[in-house]
């Protein structure tokens, strides 16, 4: 496996065929991605394979306590999300190189590069299937919330595809996930 590199305008268009491919035609647009570029609240990794082609990456954001509480209209949360608090926004690995330790290795090298005292992660729940319920666990990740069907609406209205059952509605769960360093 290449070595974990910062995502630059190069990648971009392998990127958005990634993303396309795991969420849909446009769920991430070119505008999500300059701004992961441009902006100094986000960090971004990319695994390269041999032929220089990105295989894998992942993009992280400084959230707030506002920020969360908006985006899940849900002020109950009470945590010790702060400004520093990092956001595991979104991860992907090309398909043929999944089950690999890639993925592993991203939030890990997240990790270790940022060194904040907090960070928090969504996964979609399935049936009994959450999508990076291995990788929580490996890092010590609690699940402090579920919400049912909480992008059901935004898919319809968008005509956005469920991550995990490829068409136009999305009944997932959405898992909330929290890690504290200090609980390491
Ligand atoms: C979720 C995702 C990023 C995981 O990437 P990955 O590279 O497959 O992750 P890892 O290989 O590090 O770990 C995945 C699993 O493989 C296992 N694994 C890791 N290395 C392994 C190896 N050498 N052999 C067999 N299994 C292995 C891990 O234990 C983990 O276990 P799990 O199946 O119980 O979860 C990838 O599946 C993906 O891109 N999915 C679509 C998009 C998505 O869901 N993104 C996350 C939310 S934004």
């Amino acid at each position: 496996m290449d070595k974990i590199k910062k995502i630059t305008i190069n990648d971009l268009k392998y990127i958005k065929e990634l993303a396309d491919h795991a969420f849909g035609s446009n769920y991430l647009n070119l505008n999500y991605f300059n701004k992961v570029l441009n902006s100094s609240l986000y960090y971004s990794w990319i695994i390269h394979n041999k032929a220089n082609i990105p295989i894998a990456f992942l993009v992280a954001y400084k959230t707030s306590k506002q920020e969360i509480a908006s985006y899940l209209d849900d002020k109950s949360i009470k945590l010790q999300v702060n400004d520093n608090t990092i956001c595991l926004d979104t991860m992907v690995v090309n398909p043929r190189f999944r089950k690999q330790g890639i993925g592993k290795k991203l939030i890990e090298n997240a990790m270790n590069q940022l060194f904040e005292s907090s960070y928090i992660m969504y996964a979609w729940k399935n049936g009994k299937t959450i999508n990076m319920e291995g990788i929580a666990n490996e890092f010590n990740f609690k699940i402090i919330k579920e919400y049912k069907q909480l992008w059901k609406k935004d898919c319809l209205d968008n005509k956005f595809q469920c991550p995990s059952k490829k068409i136009n509605t999305c009944n997932c769960t959405t898992i909330v996930y929290y890690k504290s360093l200090s609980i390491r």
